[in-house]
């Protein structure tokens, strides 16, 4: 289990999320997620029964987040950012985080591009 972090049900009504079990500073690193990384020609399966749990991984790939990676909500103004790095995910705070924060990241884009799921 990623130190400092609990999986539980979000209030929002959007299912499970990541929440701080301890504070983070702005800047700090939260989680460092191992990356399943689909071949080039086997993205399609990797998301198969997984739709909305995968990422665009460079290169056209696909891939899948261990750790907690696939179990962060979004928002448009979200309080952590991603970083791909070779074949990890990193998850760093963008902002001050306190104890129960529900953590998010912005999957894509912005109010106007829209996500697939009406955001809560
Ligand atoms: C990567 S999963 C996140 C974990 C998911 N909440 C769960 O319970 O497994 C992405 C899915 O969570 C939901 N979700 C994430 N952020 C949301 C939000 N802000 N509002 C509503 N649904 C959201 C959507 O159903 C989306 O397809």
């Amino acid at each position: 289990m990623p130190a400092g972090l609990e999986v539980k049900n979000s209030p929002t009504g959007a299912g499970r999320g990541v929440f701080a079990t301890r504070a983070f500073k702005k800047g700090e690193e939260i989680e460092r997620c191992p990356m399943l990384v689909a071949d080039e020609d086997r993205g399609d399966d990797l998301e198969s029964g997984a739709e909305g749990y995968v990422f665009g991984w460079g290169d056209g790939r696909t891939a899948l987040a261990l750790g907690y990676g696939s179990l962060y909500n979004h928002r448009y103004d979200p309080n952590a950012t991603t970083t791909e790095t070779g074949d990890e995910l990193v998850i760093t705070a963008t902002r001050k985080i306190a104890v129960g924060d529900e953590i998010y990241i912005n999957y894509m884009g912005t109010a106007q591009t829209g996500v697939w799921f009406d955001v809560l």
